[in-house]
């Protein structure tokens, strides 16, 4: 049986020195929703990020993926269990092609079990994934190309076939749309909510029309803590987050 949840964290802490960037978070993730985390530089979005793919240590509290604690377990461990993970900045493999680059990932995703798996099966399993992968990212005809001579948005979009290919449940986004132009956006942003039909998202992100159209749910992260957490209309409502946050863009325009 599968519950609702898929992920959840209890009192979440993670400081550097002194500086508490990630503060006593209790988060509920529901299986197969998008769900956004926004806030301004420095909230320490991308530090709950990597506490949660188990980039870098919590200071102290736990996380609970699919019922199970994850919170010592290295990455590699952690994306074996199906918690797929992109970065702020291109991660690939500039020399590799397309498909090199997700076979990579595949084979990361290969646990210590299926070492004993027949070498030939081993072998059709993790270029199938590859494949399938390039296939659903939308590069499956850029397969041969070598990644340093896609352009910026490619590049994101192999980031996330890479992501795929570690047959992931939960995939966590951080800042895909960074740096991108408009159509290379809309193409993102296409890819995100068709992947969303089958796939929980947690997604941080600053462009504010992308994140109302894909996201259900909405979470605002200031200064480490959680400030609030609703639906989009909740949040678009919210006299908090607009005085917070929100409200920034506005008196900008
Ligand atoms: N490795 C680190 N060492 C020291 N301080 C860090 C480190 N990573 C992040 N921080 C600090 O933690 C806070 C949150 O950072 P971050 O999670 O990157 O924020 P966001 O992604 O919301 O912009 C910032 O003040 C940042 O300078
Ligand atoms: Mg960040």
């Amino acid at each position: 049986m599968t519950s609702e949840l898929i992920l959840e964290t209890r009192d979440l802490c993670r400081s550097f020195g002194a500086l508490a960037a990630v503060n006593h978070v209790n988060l509920q993730f529901q299986r197969n929703q998008v769900h956004a985390i926004i806030g301004p530089n420095g909230a320490g979005k991308t530090t709950l990020i990597n506490l949660l793919s188990g980039d870098i240590d919590t200071t102290s509290g736990s996380i609970l993926f699919n019922d199970q604690d994850i919170t010592r377990l290295p990455p590699n461990k952690i994306s074996q269990l199906g918690v797929g993970r992109s970065y702020q900045k291109t991660n690939i493999f500039a020399d590799f092609s397309c498909l090199q680059n997700c076979w990579l990932a595949s084979q990361s995703r290969l646990s210590s079990c299926m070492r004993f798996i027949r070498p030939a099966r081993r072998y059709d399993r993790v270029r199938d994934r590859a494949e399938k992968a390039l296939h659903d990212c939308g590069l499956f005809d850029r397969r041969h190309t070598v990644a340093s001579q896609m352009s910026y948005g490619e590049q994101r979009q192999l980031e996330i076939g890479m992501m795929l290919a570690t047959d992931p449940q939960l995939l966590l986004l951080d800042e895909p749309l960074a740096g991108m132009g408009p159509d290379e956006s809309a193409r993102i942003i296409t890819l995100l909510k068709k992947l969303a039909g089958n796939h929980t998202l947690i997604l941080i992100e600053h462009d504010m029309d992308a994140v109302f159209s894909i996201a259900q749910k909405l979470t605002v992260m200031v200064n480490g803590k959680i400030l609030e957490t609703g639906s989009v209309e909740q949040i678009r409502n919210s006299k908090a987050v607009n005085e917070a946050y929100l409200g920034e863009d506005e008196d900008e325009a």
